[in-house]
C-alpha cells in the first residue's frame, strides 16, 4: 500500500468501498471508477457472526480480481480470520485486514497473515481502545481506524475517531515506523479533510462515493473538500 501512495500526488486516496455500490452493475462501476483515477477497491467481507451483516465471499473477490488489476484492500470482519484470509490470500487480493477483536493471539496471527504474501491490515473497531495494538502495531502495513461500529456501511462518524487517529499517529512517529493509518466508515463532504489532516493516507468511503449516484462529481467533491 505504501507504493500506491508514495506514486500519488494527492496525500491521501480515495478507497471506494464496494458494498455501497451498484452490484448489478458492478465491472462497470469498478471501469468508472479507474476512469476517475482511483487505484484501491475496499471489499469489506462479513461473516454475519462477528458482525450482524454478510456481505460476499472468495468467489466475488476472486471474480473481481480476474476483472480487474487495482490494487484490492479486503477488510474481512469474521469470526475466523485465519482460515479466511489464507483463502482470500489465495484469491490474489493486495491487502487483508481483520478485526483486533477476533483475533485469538494477536502477535501470532498477523505474523502468520504476513506470511501468506500478502499485505497486513489491523482494524479496530469504533469502540476499541487504541492501546490495545500498541505491542502489535510493528507487524502491519496498515491500521484500519473503524469511525462506525463495523458491519453496515451508511452510519454516521463517530467524532471520537480523531483522538484514536491522532494516538495511533503518534504511536508511528514515536516508534519511527512507516504504517499507512486509513479510516473507514461515515467519511463525508464534512469530515474528510479532518481525517487527512491528522495523518490518514487512505480513507475508505462507500455512502460518500456511491450513494448520490453520480460517483464522478463525488469523487472530485470529496478530493476538493481536502484541498479546501
Ligand atoms: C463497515 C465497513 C465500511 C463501510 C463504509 O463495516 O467496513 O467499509 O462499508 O461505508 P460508509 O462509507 O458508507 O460508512
Ligand atoms: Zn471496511
Amino acid at each position: 500500500m505504501r507504493s500506491l501512495l508514495q506514486k500519488n500526488t494527492d496525500k491521501f486516496i480515495i478507497a471506494p468501498s464496494v458494498i455501497s455500490a451498484d452490484f448489478m452493475h458492478l465491472a462497470d462501476e469498478i471501469d468508472r471508477l479507474k476512469a476517475l483515477g482511483i487505484q484501491m477497491l475496499h471489499l469489506d467481507v462479513m461473516d454475519g457472526c462477528l458482525v450482524d451483516n454478510i456481505t460476499f465471499g472468495p468467489c466475488v473477490v476472486k471474480a473481481i480480481r480476474e476483472y480487474t488489476d487495482m490494487y484490492l484492500d479486503v477488510h474481512i470482519m469474521v469470526q475466523d480470520p485465519l482460515k479466511y484470509a489464507q483463502i482470500f490470500a489465495l484469491c490474489g487480493v493486495d491487502n487483508i485486514t481483520v478485526q483486533y477483536e477476533a483475533l485469538k493471539d494477536p502477535e501470532k496471527d498477523l505474523l502468520r497473515i504476513k506470511e501468506m504474501g500478502v499485505n497486513v491490515g489491523l482494524a479496530i473497531d469504533r469502540d476499541t481502545p487504541v492501546h490495545v495494538i500498541e505491542n502489535v502495531i510493528s507487524y502491519v502495513d496498515t491500521v484500519l481506524v473503524m469511525c462506525v461500529k463495523a458491519g453496515f456501511g451508511g452510519q454516521k462518524y463517530a467524532v471520537s475517531s480523531v483522538e484514536k487517529i491522532r494516538y495511533i499517529r503518534q504511536m508511528i512517529e514515536n516508534k519511527g515506523l512507516d504504517t499507512v493509518i486509513e479510516a473507514d466508515g461515515g467519511i463525508n463532504l464534512e469530515n474528510i479533510k479532518m481525517n487527512v489532516d491528522e495523518g490518514v493516507s487512505v480513507i475508505v468511503a462507500g455512502t460518500a462515493v456511491f450513494s448520490d449516484g453520480n460517483v464522478a462529481s463525488s469523487i472530485s467533491s470529496l478530493k476538493k473538500a481536502v484541498k479546501g
